[in-house]
């Protein structure tokens, strides 16, 4: 059970007294986020969540996603980064990147509002035609752009294909307690909202309603996955130098202090492609600050292979490749003898499609570190709602702990504003008329 850390890839690489030498840091690491001193310590609601999350607002997660299932076809989630990653993350994961083809009694989740692509929007306003729907507005600070248009759009085609009092019980907000558009707009319509807490940044939300109401939806057991994550709280916040979570983290900073700037987040399942995205947001907002920071990079073998594999193999060598190796297969495939054998595979015959893929992981595993490739194993048992949980926090505790050995904030995300005041100041926003004109000649 739990997520484990596997080394055994990194002989070569890191020598075990390198870990004994930054244990220190790590002890430091573990200190300010016990005692809540370290930077950003305003965001640290995370650390506790899975143990001192809102009973009652869970309850009522519970019963809106009851009703939402009950009476809609299709729910649209609406919300871009911290707001929309988890939620798409942990349904692919738990329920297959086919959801919406093969869900038969949950409704069908589109996820819209994190880009500004009109012909998505189109796209996904042609799947919800002739169909009961049901919208989940999820922003914290309630004045995001790309939620914020998209939500202008499906708020209206709600209103109009079924009437404002009947949307007024098919909308459901999810923001700020107090503050925000979002908030006043909800509590003028009547909509049912839930919270994100003060203390939860965005890329650290998914065990909140943020993640919790859609995952619920979605039919997935969030009692479990609360459950698995309070498990991990418990193993990965213990300070030990045998502690999984902050193994993997120092390893990563080891790897960074000899001159490796890239993560390569790997998965032998393609229902992880959505959890390597969140993974990417969690530590890419995280560490890349201050000009300081592993890149964090993502791959689906054996699918990227067929793309990357030689760049990895053979190419310029700036990264590691953390391996999310899950143990159980969701379902498996037994590959039958062909008495033609007109493909000359009969040697992968009479045995589970499972068995492939896990030779496939290993030999890569073998080529790429003769490459060059330190080889970092996160090992989980099965991609259930219990695992997954604790998949989510020993990734939140590992950011966490990584961003304080490399000396950032790991809460905060100053950077991400610069392309919204330029955005703002291109379309003309009241109040950006000096930088408007400014950016204008520099794009002349
Ligand atoms: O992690 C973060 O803080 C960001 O990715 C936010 O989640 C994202 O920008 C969306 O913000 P909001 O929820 O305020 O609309």
């Amino acid at each position: 059970m739990g997520v484990r850390f596997n080394g055994k890839h990194l002989a070569g690489f890191i020598r075990e007294e390198e870990f004994s030498a930054i244990y220190p840091q790590v002890e430091v690491a573990h200190a300010l986020l016990e005692a809540k001193n370290g930077p950003g310590n305003d965001f640290l609601g995370w650390a506790s969540l899975p143990r001192d999350y809102d009973k009652e607002e869970f309850g009522r997660i519970k019963s809106a996603a009851a009703k939402i299932m009950a009476d809609s076809d299709v729910l649209v989630v609406i919300g871009i980064g911290g707001s929309y990653l988890g939620a798409r993350a942990a349904i692919e994961a738990l329920r297959g990147c086919m959801y919406n083809c093969t869900a038969k009694t949950t409704p069908q989740i589109f996820f819209v509002g994190n880009s500004i692509s009109p012909a998505y929007l189109r796209d996904i306003l042609a799947c919800c035609e002739g169909k009961r729907v049901s919208v989940n507005v999820i922003s914290k600070s309630g004045t995001t752009t790309e939620p914020a248009l998209a939500f202008r759009i499906f708020k209206k085609y709600l209103e109009d294909t079924v009437g404002k009092e009947e949307a007024r019980g098919r909308i459901y907000a999810t923001t700020d307690k107090a503050r925000g558009t979002l908030k006043q707009l909800a509590d003028a319509e009547g909509w049912q909202t839930f919270v994100v807490p003060d203390d939860v940044g965005g890329r650290y939300s998914v065990l909140t309603a943020v993640g919790l109401l859609p995952i619920a939806c979605a039919g997935c057991d969030i009692d479990s996955l609360m459950a698995g994550a309070a498990a991990a709280m418990a193993d990965y916040s213990r300070l030990s130098p045998e502690n999984d979570c902050y193994r993997y983290a120092a390893a990563r900073n080891i790897l960074y202090r000899k001159g490796k700037s890239v993560e390569l987040m790997a998965c032998y399942e393609p229902n992880f492609t959505l959890m390597n995205e969140w993974y990417k947001q969690l530590f890419g907002e995280s560490e890349g600050k201050d000009h300081k920071g592993l890149m964090p990079a993502s791959v689906i073998f054996s699918t990227d292979l067929h793309s990357m594999g030689q760049f990895v193999q053979d190419g310029a060598r700036l990264m590691f490749e953390t391996v999310v190796d899950i143990r159980e297969p969701a379902q498996d495939l037994f590959i039958e003898k062909s008495a033609e054998n007109f493909d000359g595979l009969n040697f992968l015959a009479d045995q589970d499609m499972s068995v492939v893929n896990r030779k496939a992981m290993e030999g890569t595993i073998l080529a790429h570190t003769d490459g060059g490739v330190p080889n970092i194993l996160l090992e989980v048992d099965r991609l259930d709602e219990e695992n997954l949980g604790r998949l989510i926090y020993f990734f939140e505790r590992a950011c966490a702990v990584s961003g304080y050995l490399l000396g950032v904030n790991p809460f905060d995300q100053p950077g991400v504003e610069s392309y919204k005041k330029n955005m703002f100041a291109l379309l003309g926003k009241p109040g950006y008329e000096a930088q408007k004109a400014e950016l204008e000649a520099k794009l002349r």
